[in-house]
């Protein structure tokens, strides 16, 4: 008799004899008091619902990974640039042969075949029905709903693990994540007149308006074409929004008359993601991305990323943003640069969720990949800002986005005017789940020294702290469902800051060195090559601009970073570290 066969037979006779797997001892892993405002129950989920869970295994040592990532990363380092294969980062990141064992057993004796697992075998997928998934996790799922979001979630308050599974299981999702994500477009407007692609920006009209040739003028940004096919940018797509072949070629008619108006970019495609090109099939967030990486990296391969979105209860940003990392880890030939113009607030990740994300973009850049996220368009409060309460600008509680948070990922905040100016939007702040890292500890505590005491209690001085640069964000010009309109965001930014970064990387490849890779402590170490942004304060789009928030000043602060890129010196130190 196998092993397996004996395990099964154990649970027949269990079973048989009234006894459950759940009557072993239970542990509780995630919980919450109650759903996020906003999230509403509507009881429990249907029992024969199948759920598809991911179960994340401990790494054997993400301490190993992290010390060579600051090593390879670090410029002055012995190793600097030696990015990692996917083949050593799996040597970090795979789980134990003792987590694998205890995690077979426990399969095995509920009758469970595990499905897929991730490339570094750290995440692995069951199908169960509601009821049973109520019985192994010790959960009670239930279906919430939220005003802003299509289809319901299916959530549980309480998850609990067996106590053999405690250590070698660190997230079960879905669980108690709750997480209202919406791409980082602060607002968009349409308009009739618009002002011709001329060289430098326009100031003229409304607070002015954005184009590729005024911000390649404003930074210094060539616009000769990149030369190496092996250097690649991946636009992050999620929520069922599009990017359309022909807004671009409309888009780059009008401003980028320099360059043939049929360059496109190609699909990637996770869960069975699409790109539908039917008329008004077009997404703002889309559009604005594309057209900013295909308009300011000229001639770099550009790739649309497109998540698939799961019907009713499989709509899940956290799942989608898990699904997307997993993919590009899988990649022999990752892209050099992905840009995330989607984000939440860090809490509603929960803990053990967002570190699990966050440890899975270090392994990312630990290969040489560049991640870019939008720091967030609601300024000090991030999204926190509940509409309903009585005063929501009095909330003095700062937080942070995330993914922007994560140690891992260069967060991109927004500004306007010329002179640059922090956007009031603009998102920054510190984590409470991730600590200050080295690479910033300098340049944040010359904030925090300045910052006046009354700001005591209002965030977490030991969080990592985010945004770590910043570029122009109000009023790009996009042409969307064949209609030109400007659109303000940190999410205008990102694209735009990662198009520096996939064109800094074409001139490095040519030259036969490594990528940027992992940026920011060669960001933190190369503040010369940027433009200081001391004026501004993030009180948001909706509270009065008297609400308390944070001040832009001199030196890194919590809504422009270290400051906007100066190209031709950012390329100069890449060349130079
Ligand atoms: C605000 O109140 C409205 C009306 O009662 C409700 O529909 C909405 O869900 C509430 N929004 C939040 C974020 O609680
Ligand atoms: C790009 O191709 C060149 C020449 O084929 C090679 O030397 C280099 O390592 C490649 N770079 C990347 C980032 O794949
Ligand atoms: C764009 O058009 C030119 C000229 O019509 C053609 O030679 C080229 O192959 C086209 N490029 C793409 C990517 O379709
Ligand atoms: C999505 O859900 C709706 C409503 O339950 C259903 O009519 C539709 O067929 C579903 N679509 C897919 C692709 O499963
Ligand atoms: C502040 O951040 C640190 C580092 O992540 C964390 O350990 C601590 O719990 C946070 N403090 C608060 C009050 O959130
Ligand atoms: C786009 O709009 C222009 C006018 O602004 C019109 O001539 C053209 O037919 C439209 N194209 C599509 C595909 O709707
Ligand atoms: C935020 O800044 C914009 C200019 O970018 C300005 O039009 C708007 O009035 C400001 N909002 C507040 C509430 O200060
Ligand atoms: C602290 O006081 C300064 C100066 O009066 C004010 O600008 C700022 O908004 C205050 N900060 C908080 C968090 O209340």
């Amino acid at each position: 008799m196998s092993f397996r066969a004996l395990l099964a037979f154990l649970v027949i006779l269990s079973v048989a004899s009234g006894l459950s797997v759940a009557s072993e001892r239970m542990v509780v892993q995630h919980s919450r008091q109650s759903a996020p405002a906003g999230f509403v129950s509507q009881g429990a989920a249907p029992a024969t619902e199948t759920l598809n869970i991911r179960l994340a295994l401990a790494s054997n040592n993400l301490a190993g990974l992290q010390q060579k990532l600051v090593s390879v990363s670090t410029p002055g380092s012995s190793e600097f640039r030696q990015w990692l294969s996917k083949d050593e980062v799996t040597s970090y990141v795979q789980p134990s042969a003792e987590t694998v064992a205890a995690f077979n057993t426990w399969a095995s004796a509920n009758g469970i075949l595990p499905g897929a697992t991730s490339p570094h075998g750290d995440w692995v997928s069951i199908s169960v029905p509601v009821s049973k998934a109520n019985t192994l996790f010790a959960a009670k799922f239930e279906v919430f709903t939220h005003p802003d979001i299509k289809s319901n979630l299916v959530r549980t308050l309480s998850v609990s693990l067996p106590s053999e599974l405690v250590g070698h299981v660190d997230v079960i999702h879905p669980s108690t994540d709750f997480v209202h994500t919406s791409p980082r477009v602060a607002s968009i407007q349409t308009h009739k007149g618009r002002p011709p692609p001329t060289k430098s920006c326009d100031t003229s009209v409304g607070s002015g308006r954005i184009t590729p040739a005024c911000l390649q003028d404003l930074y210094g940004i060539p616009s000769t074409p990149a030369t190496q096919r092996n250097n690649s940018l991946v636009v992050t797509g999620f929520s069922n929004i599009f990017a359309e072949t022909a807004d671009l070629s409309s888009f780059l008619k009008q401003f980028r008359p320099d360059i043939p108006s049929n360059t496109t970019f190609s699909l990637l495609s996770v869960d069975n993601g699409e790109n539908p090109q039917g008329a008004g099939d077009g997404g703002g967030e889309a559009n604005l991305d594309i057209q900013y990486t295909l308009g300011i990296a000229t001639g770099v391969p550009i790739q649309f990323l497109s998540a698939g979105v799961h019907n009713a209860t499989f709509e899940d940003f956290v799942q989608d943003a898990l699904d997307t990392i997993t993919f590009l880890q899988g990649a022999e030939d990752p892209p050099t640069v992905v840009s995330i113009s989607y984000g939440s607030r860090e809490e509603d990740f929960g803990q053990a969720f967002a570190t699990k994300i966050c440890d899975a973009l270090q392994g990312l850049t630990a290969r040489g990949v560049s991640v870019l996220a939008a720091s967030g368009d609601e300024g000090a409060r991030g999204a926190t800002v509940n509409p309903n309460a009585t005063d929501p600008c009095l909330q003095n509680n700062f937080l942070p986005e995330f993914p922007a948070a994560c140690t891992w990922v260069t967060a991109v905040g927004a500004t306007v005017g010329i002179p640059e100016k922090a956007a009031n939007f603009s998102g920054g702040g510190f984590s409470v789940f991730f600590p200050t890292p080295d690479y910033q500890k300098t340049a944040v505590s010359g904030f925090l020294h300045a910052l006046p005491q009354n700001f005591s209690g209002t965030f977490n001085k030991t969080g990592r702290a985010i945004p770590d640069v910043a570029m122009q964000g109000v009023n790009y010009e996009i042409v969307n469902n064949n209609v030109t309109m400007a659109v303000t965001g940190t999410s205008a930014s990102t694209p735009a800051f990662a198009s520096i970064i996939a064109l800094i990387n074409d001139r490095l490849i040519a030259a036969g060195k490594p990528v940027l890779g992992f940026l920011n402590p060669f960001l933190y170490a190369s503040q010369s090559a940027f433009t200081d942004i001391t004026v501004g304060h993030n009180s948001g789009l909706v509270c009065p601009a008297s609400t308390p928030a944070f001040d832009a000043t001199t030196g890194w602060d919590p809504l422009s970073g270290v400051g906007t890129p100066l190209f031709d010196k950012l390329l100069a130190a890449a060349f130079k570290a």
